[in-house]
């Protein structure tokens, strides 16, 4: 089975081609540079420019994976979560190009959980994971912690309360000067900073519930950043520092959530996904901390799958077809902003 994926749920216009779930092609066209200035993503400006980029991102998707559109059996496109207006330009799209093809409706986070799945034109790697086990999603707009008992089956166990693990990166980077997003840059200077040189909070440790919360960890960089006399008098020694301090208390708090969901639900397996997880730090971090309670970890096994993209779409729809998920007529697909993973 031939899958278009497609996803303009953000800041990416996205456009892959799988076949079932074996990665042909996987193109994406980035706005950063248009919305770095104001510190975040502009709904207007991002479905302004995926407008213009969807044609020509599909086009290249297509002539990468050496297929025409009219082979291309099913389109599973992004309905959601995402920018209302953003989401609609992949929608429409889909609404004016699909003729033969089957309609599958795709929740943006099962996509980050589904690049686990993902394989390469050959077929590897060869082993998926498997049930049951507990998927941590860490976006710059999601943290949630998921339980899964097989395919498609999502409970929402933990999610945080206020900022998402990624979103606290960014507004970090942009105390430090960092620009936006800036996740990638505190990764890179937080290799030259002492992970123990702060000691920030890691907020919610004390409390029973599996949920994070990152506002409250951001706001005491602020202070620090202050104590220290303002980011202007900061050498770079210091900038490296708070940068790697501040990066190890997040990934503490997650872990700590990580661990005790696996312990309570007695699960063996963990898969990571969504924009933080391209961080290697985190991956080696929770590879060793896991190891330790006997539980097997899984990242996106390909480049260019823990960021925003649509081959995790496509492969999400390999795993809809399975089990006949298709939307029956194309006039009905619709997007829906505030989709949770547990409502599909
Ligand atoms: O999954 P994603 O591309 O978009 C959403 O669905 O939100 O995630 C983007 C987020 C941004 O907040 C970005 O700063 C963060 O992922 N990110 C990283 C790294 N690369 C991207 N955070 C930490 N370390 C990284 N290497
Ligand atoms: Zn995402």
């Amino acid at each position: 089975m031939l899958i278009l994926g497609l996803d303009t749920s953000a800041d990416d216009t996205a456009a892959a081609v799988s076949k079932n779930d074996r990665i042909l092609s996987n193109i994406r066209s980035s706005q950063i540079d248009m919305h770095e200035e104001f510190g975040g993503i502009v709904p207007s400006i991002a479905r302004r420019a995926h407008k213009a980029n969807i044609s020509r991102v599909v086009a290249k998707a297509l002539k990468q994976a050496n297929v025409t559109f009219d082979t291309i059996d099913a389109i599973a496109v992004t309905i959601g979560p995402g920018l209302a207006i953003a989401l609609e330009v992949a929608i429409d799209y889909v609404k004016k190009t699909a003729t033969t093809q089957k309609i599958i409706g795709i929740n943006h986070i099962a996509g980050h959980v589904y690049a686990n799945w993902a394989k390469n034109r050959n077929g590897n790697p060869k082993d998926s994971p498997e049930f049951p086990l507990i998927a941590l999603i860490i976006s710059g707009g999601h943290t949630e912690l998921l339980l899964m008992d097989d395919h498609l089956s999502f409970e929402k166990i933990g999610k945080t309360l206020d900022d998402a693990a990624g979103e606290a990166f960014d507004k970090v980077g942009r105390m430090l000067g960092f620009g936006y997003p800036s996740g990638a840059i505190i990764e890179e200077v937080a290799k030259s900073g002492n992970p123990e040189a702060f000691e920030f909070p890691r907020p919610m440790e004390k409390h029973d519930s599996l949920d994070f919360s990152f506002s409250g960890l951001k706001t005491a960089v602020m202070y620090e950043i202050k104590n220290l006399g303002g980011m202007h008098s900061l050498s770079r020694k210091k900038i490296a520092d708070i940068a790697a301090s501040f990066q190890q208390a997040v990934f503490d708090s997650l872990l700590i959530k990580t661990v005790d969901a696996c312990k309570k639900y007695t699960v063996k397996r963990l898969v990571l996904g969504g924009g933080v997880v391209a961080n290697i730090t985190l991956r080696r971090i929770f590879r060793k901390e896991l190891k330790k309670i006997g539980v097997d970890i899984f990242t996106p096994p390909l480049p260019n799958l823990s960021t925003d993209n649509a081959a995790m779409i496509a492969v999400a729809g390999y795993y809809y077809a399975q089990y006949g998920r298709f939307i029956a007529d194309v006039a009905m697909l619709d997007r829906d902003p505030i989709y949770s993973v547990e409502d599909m």
